[in-house]
């Protein structure tokens, strides 16, 4: 029998990193997938605001409310114990005040019993990262492509291309460790940004989605990395298995065998005894 996972806590994570073992990290938003990724032995769960996309059908992470980021949270938190578990503060649940920062951070932590928050942004949040951390709420950043200003980045695309550009994204990386985070994500930024801001991090993890192989782990959002999501797949994403085609294929199957009146079969459902089926009969029957 293989041994049951430890419980990866922060300490586990800083040790990883003092290891040189990079840490693994995927985004996760249900309960049968959560137990997945628990027997693989992922590190991190990010119940990312991505649901909006993969699980909701939305054109982007806007619309997605904590009510949605809770009840998805609570539901990987069930089915992975003891992964690291980062809920994802969705759109103005931390942008208006510290104070909304922090209580929805909490919300988070009470009700869906996540480890750590993440949220978007850099100098600007950095107050909202540092007042989340004096609550007791460990904390991560969020910088480059943070899809939550899609709008105001123009589009779905490499950040920190130009010297002046890197240089905010390592000036908001430095706001952040500093306001306490634990961890910061750079989602799309060049490769060598990425080196720079990792060797530079003091007290700091920095994980990579699309950034290149130098940080201290690496993210990936579920369904790009098993082929799930049906409208696009981006370049950063490595498709590992093809569930998308194995579950189509099963689908089909399941259409044409009912169609074609094969299934069920005899091992698929449960009879009844003659003499119960003869009872029940009579019941039946009209009293004369
Ligand atoms: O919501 C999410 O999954 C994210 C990733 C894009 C990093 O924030």
């Amino acid at each position: 029998m293989t041994e049951p996972r430890k419980k990866m806590t922060l300490p586990g994570l800083f040790q990883k990193v003092r290891e040189g073992k990079p840490i693994t990290w995927l985004t996760c938003y249900d309960y049968p997938t959560a137990h997945m990724q628990e027997l693989a032995g992922v590190d991190m769960i990010l119940v990312g605001d991505s649901l909006g996309m993969t699980m909701l059908g939305y054109d982007s992470t806007l619309p997605v409310t904590m009510e949605d980021m809770i009840r998805h949270s609570a539901a990987v938190r069930r089915g992975s114990p003891n992964a690291w578990l980062v809920g994802d503060m969705p759109y103005m649940s931390y942008q208006p005040s510290v104070e909304t920062a922090i209580r929805s951070a909490g919300r988070f932590m009470a009700e869906a019993g996540c480890d750590s928050i993440k949220l978007e942004g850099g100098v600007e949040m950095a107050d909202r990262g540092e007042g989340i951390v004096r609550a007791g709420i460990p904390a991560m950043g969020h910088l480059g492509l943070t899809p939550q200003s899609v709008s105001a980045l123009g589009g779905f695309r490499l950040q920190g291309k130009g010297a002046a550009q890197a240089k905010k994204i390592l000036d908001d990386a430095r706001a952040l460790e500093e306001a306490g985070a634990f961890c910061i994500l750079l989602e799309l930024v060049p490769d060598r940004l990425c080196k720079l801001i990792t060797a530079r991090a003091r007290n700091c993890i920095i994980m990579s989605l699309g950034s290149g192989p130098h940080a201290h782990g690496q993210l990936l959002i579920y369904h790009d990395a098993f082929a799930l999501y049906p409208k696009f797949k981006p370049r950063m994403a490595k498709v590992f298995a093809d569930a998308g085609a194995v579950i189509r294929a099963g689908l089909e199957a399941y259409v044409k065998e009912v169609s074609e009146k094969t299934f069920p079969q005899p091992e698929n459902w449960f009879g009844m005894p003659d003499e119960d089926y003869d009872e029940l009969l009579k019941m039946l029957e009209p009293s004369s």
